[in-house]
């Protein structure tokens, strides 16, 4: 049997999702991204699970989408089997907090996929970037539209016009990811965060992760309200509740994420 070019397993409550296609450095074609979309939804219905981290391997996260097949496409090919939509964005759809582990190149794709995760964090190694204007493409997984509001207009348009490459101090510097830490540190450090946010409690951590990405596509009165109206909905909560009567009889909460 072929080896499976994404692994999935549990840690506890935390998710692990690897992307093994270490020969051509994580490239994501078809297969990976059906089956990332596959692990992404497994772990999102599974109920022991707070937290996921896609890790990918020490030389790359991901390369980006897969040079080789895409080389001979025609419009109509990518148009008509919906390219990118119909597998790509299975992550839009994921509530759950998911952690970026990058070490190594996070290029073009790679970096797009990186930048749809909610928490990036970088091996000393870790390099980004979206060199598709060395192809005459464009990054058109959501890297024309993430970057610029991950780390601003000009910085974006030096990276995408320029196909600047950006290491992990930098990538640091600008915002792009959240934290940096040594290489050999860098899936412990995933996971034990994985796990420390997935202790907390699921509905609340769904209604942050759903209210900061408001902030990314909508207005800030709209924002505002929408967050008001996730705040309310917090008081529906048991665990809220136990988390703040806890706190006022100075106990550990225990939540039942609901
Ligand atoms: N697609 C297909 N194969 C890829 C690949 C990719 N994106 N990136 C690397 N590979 C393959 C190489 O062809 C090579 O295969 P062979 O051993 O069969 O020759 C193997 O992986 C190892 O790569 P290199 O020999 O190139 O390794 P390197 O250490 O010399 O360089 C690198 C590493 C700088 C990451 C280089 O591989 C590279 O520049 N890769 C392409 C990066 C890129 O352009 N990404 C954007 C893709 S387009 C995109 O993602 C569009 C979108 O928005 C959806």
């Amino acid at each position: 049997m072929p080896e499976a070019l994404v692994r999935r397993e549990a840690r506890g409550r935390a998710g692990l999702i690897t992307l093994n296609r270490p020969k051509q450095l994580n490239a994501l074609n078809d297969a990976v991204m059906d089956q990332l979309g596959a692990a992404l939804l497994a772990l999102e219905e599974d109920a022991g699970i707070g937290a996921i981290v896609i890790a990918g391997g020490t030389k790359a996260f991901a390369a980006g989408a897969d040079i080789d097949v895409m080389a001979d496409w025609s419009f109509m090919d990518v148009y008509q089997t919906n390219f990118i939509t119909r597998n790509w964005e299975t992550i839009r759809q994921i509530r759950k907090p998911v952690i970026a582990a990058v070490s190594g190149y996070a290029m073009g794709g790679g970096c797009e996929l990186a930048l749809a995760c909610d928490i990036v964090i970088a091996a000393g190694s870790a390099r980004f970037a979206l060199p598709e204007i060395k192809l005459a493409m464009l990054p058109g997984a959501g890297g024309t539209q993430r970057l610029p509001r991950a780390i601003g207009k000009a910085k974006a348009m030096d990276m995408c016009l320029s196909a600047r490459m950006l290491d992990a101090a930098e990538a640091d510097r600008y915002g792009l990811v959240s934290r940096v830490v040594p290489d050999a540190e860098l899936l412990d450090h995933a996971l034990t965060l994985a796990s420390q946010i997935a202790a907390f409690s699921l509905p609340a951590l769904m209604a942050i992760k759903e209210s900061i990405n408001r902030a990314w596509e909508s207005p800030l009165s709209e924002g505002i309200l929408f967050e008001r109206r996730a705040l309310y909905e917090r008081f529906a909560s048991d665990d809220a509740h136990e988390g703040m009567h806890a706190f006022l009889e100075k106990r550990t909460p225990t939540f039942h994420h609901r």
